[in-house]
């Protein structure tokens, strides 16, 4: 028998992530259970469905010793197959065989619609909304989506969401990496080489980026070379940069939520989002999503050091 591949990631940030996206998902398929919709569960950084980690254990007001112990949770797969209500469809992509393989095993555990590809994320979303049903097809205007998109760092394109934002008809949950778009971003323009600028270009999907970022100052030469260089220096800090992010989300979606800051160790390394395009429906969807943030913001920072 093999054995299953062991996806070990994450903290106590991760579970409120993954609370927020199941309340979420519960309300949807409650708000939408006596439409004709054809409701769609989108994963494109789906993992295994499972989660390993690391938890404390223990009492000390029971004289229990506190000691580690490594526990399999369910990771988003698992737990949007398991609400109360299931999607008719359930989407999965994720690009490590050795995960797809885990989540073909865990197709075999349930009796619903489960397709499961392989490869980039961005390049299979395009393929999914741009194929029937979600295109071409006399039920295209049935097809309605909750989109989880999950990276560990900078892999969704600002393409990516413009598309999903152009379907108008997905909810996407996008887990933002803050921290890293912050760590490509150098003291010195200078110290950005083509790749991380590339990606910042991808992530923010313009080049406008860096004049709103940096200033160029002129610096003095030296008595001897008596030369001027002028050096552009990066002025914006970490909220700056992030609201710059949150204005670029508003530029493609009618709705942009307050983000839930996913805090380590009391550092701001995530801010997960919700956007939405669906004009009909975009004051239910602000209700939703506004209970969601408003329950998990607090508990956020609470855990955020554990
Ligand atoms: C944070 S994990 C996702 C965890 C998952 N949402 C869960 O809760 O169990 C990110 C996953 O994305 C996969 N991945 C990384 N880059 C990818 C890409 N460009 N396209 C698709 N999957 C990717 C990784 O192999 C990893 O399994």
């Amino acid at each position: 028998m093999q054995t299953k591949p062991k996806h070990t990631f994450g903290g106590s940030w991760t579970e409120i992530k993954l609370d927020a996206i199941s309340d979420y998902l519960n309300f949807y398929q409650n708000a939408l259970k006596n439409h004709k919709f054809e409701t769609w569960y989108v994963d494109a950084f789906a993992g295994t469905g499972e989660r390993h980690a690391k938890i404390l254990k223990g009492d000390i007001f029971q004289a229990a010793p506190l000691e580690e112990v490594e526990e399999v949770l369910a990771g988003s797969a698992k737990r949007a197959l398991e609400i109360n209500l299931p999607f008719a469809h359930y989407w999965f992509s994720e690009q490590r065989p050795s995960r797809v393989k885990a989540l073909e095993a865990l197709r075999e555990e349930y009796d619903s619609d489960i397709v499961i590809c392989q490869g980039d994320a961005n390049e299979q979303l395009n393929k999914l909304f741009s194929s029937p049903p979600w295109a071409s097809h006399r039920n295209s205007w049935k097809q309605r989506a909750v989109v989880f998109l999950d990276p560990y760092g900078m892999s969704v394109g600002f393409d990516t969401l413009k598309m999903l934002a152009e379907t108008k008809r997905a909810d996407v949950w996008y887990l933002f990496p803050r921290k890293a778009v912050i760590q490509q971003l150098a003291n010195k323009s200078s110290g950005i080489d083509a790749d991380k600028r590339a990606s910042l270009t991808r992530i923010f999907g313009c080049e406008d980026w860096e004049e709103r970022f940096y200033l160029t100052q002129p610096i003095q030469g030296n008595l001897f070379t008596d030369s001027i260089t002028p050096e552009s220096l990066r002025m914006a800090n970490g909220d700056q940069i992030a609201s710059f992010a949150r204005e670029r989300f508003r530029e493609i979606f009618d709705f942009v939520s307050d983000p839930i800051p996913l805090l380590i160790k009391g550092h701001e390394f995530f801010e997960l989002y919700c956007f939405s395009n669906n004009p009909a429906a975009i004051r239910l969807i602000k209700r939703g999503v506004g209970h969601v943030v408003k329950k998990y913001t607090p508990a956020s920072r609470r855990k955020s050091f554990l």
